[in-house]
């Protein structure tokens, strides 16, 4: 798909005054240190390493901002939850990242992602507590570590968890390492996308009937 070919690094930002300008609809991704986010953004954008990714746990320490041409921004937050980093950078996420998510005018839907093996984690239940009002996909990553039945109550139990009234998020299994779900995670996202089209842009595609004896 064309939107997501087109993505080139824009910033990162490490505090919230040099955030970009809200003009264009933006999907972060969000979730525990290591579990995949920067690595789904790469296997989503078709491109090795344009995100940084790491074996150890807090490589991504700054909001990181790409850009899909003239469409949306694409955005990689740093994980939350390693014990290992220090309390003032811990401070530094719940400012930077908390307020992020609190205040983006921009914002069109959080991607959460939580790994196969062991999703719902009270960490991962309080980053969708964090979340709510917010449209939400919880993206299952690393759904290669798991066999094939695995993968189906894993996703199951995720489901049944988030339920099934309108507005609940959805969950989709996911692996940058074979590519598993990464077509309908494209598909999800330009939806959102389009649906967030400014009020003027989704009127005008709206045809209006002829008035009559004109
Ligand atoms: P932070 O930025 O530290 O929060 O981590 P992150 O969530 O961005 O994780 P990252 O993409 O850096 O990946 C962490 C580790 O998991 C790396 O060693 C990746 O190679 C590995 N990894 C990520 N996605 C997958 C996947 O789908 N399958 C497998 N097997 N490994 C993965
Ligand atoms: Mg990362």
């Amino acid at each position: 798909m064309r939107l997501f070919s087109q993505a080139q690094f824009l910033r990162a930002v490490g505090h919230s005054r040099d955030l970009p300008p809200p003009e264009l609809p933006e999907i972060a991704f969000a979730g525990r240190s290591n579990v995949g986010k920067s690595s789904a953004i790469n296997a989503l954008l078709g491109r090795r390493s344009l995100a940084r990714t790491s074996k150890t746990p807090g490589r991504t320490q700054t909001i990181n901002f790409y850009r899909l041409g003239e469409f949306a921004h694409l955005v990689d937050l740093p994980g939350y939850g390693f014990a290992r980093v220090s309390k003032a950078l811990r401070a530094q996420w719940g400012e930077l990242v908390g307020g992020y998510l609190r205040s983006r005018a921009s914002l069109v839907g959080v991607v959460v992602v939580m790994d196969a093996r062991h999703p719902l984690t009270p960490l991962d239940q309080q980053l969708l507590g964090w979340l709510e009002g917010h449209r939400i996909l919880v993206l299952l990553s690393k759904s290669d570590k798991l066999s094939r039945s695995e993968q189906a109550s894993a996703l199951a139990h995720v489901q049944r968890s988030l339920g099934a009234v309108p507005g609940a998020p959805q969950a989709m299994l996911f692996s940058s390492e074979t590519r598993h779900g990464v077509d309908p995670l494209r598909g999800l996202l330009e939806a959102w996308l389009s649906e967030s089209k400014p009020a003027s842009e989704q009127a005008a595609e709206i045809k209006m009937p002829p008035v009559k004896g004109m």
